[in-house]
């Protein structure tokens, strides 16, 4: 026994000194100490020993299972601290490394076309407002002179959510909404969203509008030429042509639309004009009455000009963008240029 017990030594110490890693060195462990492990099957059979044998051998296991423990601990420790360090000089990092960086994003073009607008407009002392998206048929239709089944309803293919709501087909409402707040003068930008029933190549049933309107005594029609005027060639250049052709609206009266001179050719006609050298950018008229009996405001005292331009439209002309749908693709390739 004892010599068997002095040969696991022996194998023992080897062993330790032979693993080359944590995991071998654990493997030995379990080989001697474990459940079937050789010192573990050698103290079974301390049973058949003589009563003189036992405590002799006993202590002899015992003096050999610490001097394992310790051969194994200090063996760990050495494989542990190895281990470490190989992992440390593979993993290390170069502090000196540019960082990565993280993708910047940027303003939609239609965002940025809004604010610009609303800058110019600022700059001529407009205000700004805003409404809601979701919008009662008062303010969408009814105050803007257009009642339940008026001709004119039909121009705007309408998204209806029930009888009472509708999502806002121009942003037009905001000259109700802002006009029931306030007394005049009033002078106001609305820019936002609008919905039309209504999608092709030319067409997206979302879009966005800047409206304007400017209401106080003595505003005349010339007071809208100059304002449109000077919007058009404060964000498109001074030698632009600018024109005003009669039209329909039933919120104002009279009305006009008014053209800008196509930028894609010169005014010489081409595809995107239509070889009429020419592009409407807005509508726009005097401030109708009956609007004005809606909202509490006296005509006879005040006038007014309200004005309705398509931001889409606008973006294209000032960029050459010869496809809508660019501008809800979300393409970073197209996106990027605006930045
Ligand atoms: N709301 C009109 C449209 O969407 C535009 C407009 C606004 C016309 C204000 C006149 C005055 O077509």
């Amino acid at each position: 026994m004892k010599q068997r017990l002095e040969q696991l030594l022996t194998s023992a110490k080897q062993a330790i000194s032979q693993a080359e890693t944590e995991s071998s060195l654990q493997g030995v462990r379990v080989a001697i100490l474990g459940r079937k492990g050789e010192l573990t099957a050698l103290m079974k059979g301390m049973g058949s020993l003589s009563q003189e044998e036992r405590p002799v051998i006993g202590s002899m296991v015992n003096r050999i299972k610490t001097e394992f423990e310790e051969l194994f601990e200090s063996r760990r420790v050495v494989l542990h601290e190895a281990s470490l360090s190989a992992r440390l000089s593979h993993e290390s990092i170069d502090v000196t490394l540019p960082g990565r960086r993280s993708l910047q994003g940027s303003k939609h073009p239609i965002t940025l076309v809004m604010e610009d607008i609303s800058a110019i407009f600022a700059a001529l002392g407009f205000g700004i407002a805003e409404g809601p998206e979701i919008e009662r048929d008062f303010y969408n239709f009814e105050a803007l002179n257009m009642p339940k089944d008026h001709p004119a309803r039909d121009m705007q293919d309408t998204f209806y959510i029930n009888e009472d709501l509708v999502l806002r087909t121009h942003t037009s409402p905001v000259q109700i909404r802002t006009m029931l707040k306030h007394e005049p003068p009033v002078r106001v930008i609305a820019p936002g969203t609008v919905y039309r029933c209504d999608s092709d190549i030319t067409h997206s049933p979302m879009f966005h509008q800047v409206e304007g309107f400017l209401v106080d005594k003595h505003v005349t029609f010339g007071d809208l030429k100059g304002i449109l005027t000077e919007f058009i060639t404060r964000y498109f250049g001074a030698d632009i042509g600018v024109r005003f052709r009669p039209s329909f609206f039933p919120f104002t009266e009279p009305s006009a639309e008014v053209d800008m001179q196509c930028v894609i050719c010169g005014g010489s006609g081409c595809r995107v004009c239509k070889n009429s050298g020419w592009l409407e950018i807005l509508g726009s008229g005097m401030i109708d009455p009956e609007v004005f009996k809606s909202v509490g405001y006296d005509s006879e005292k005040y006038s007014g000009f309200a004005f309705g331009m398509g931001v889409e439209r606008i973006a294209m002309l000032k960029y050459g963008v010869n496809d809508l749908r660019l501008f809800f693709e979300n393409d970073l390739r197209f996106l990027k240029q605006f930045n």
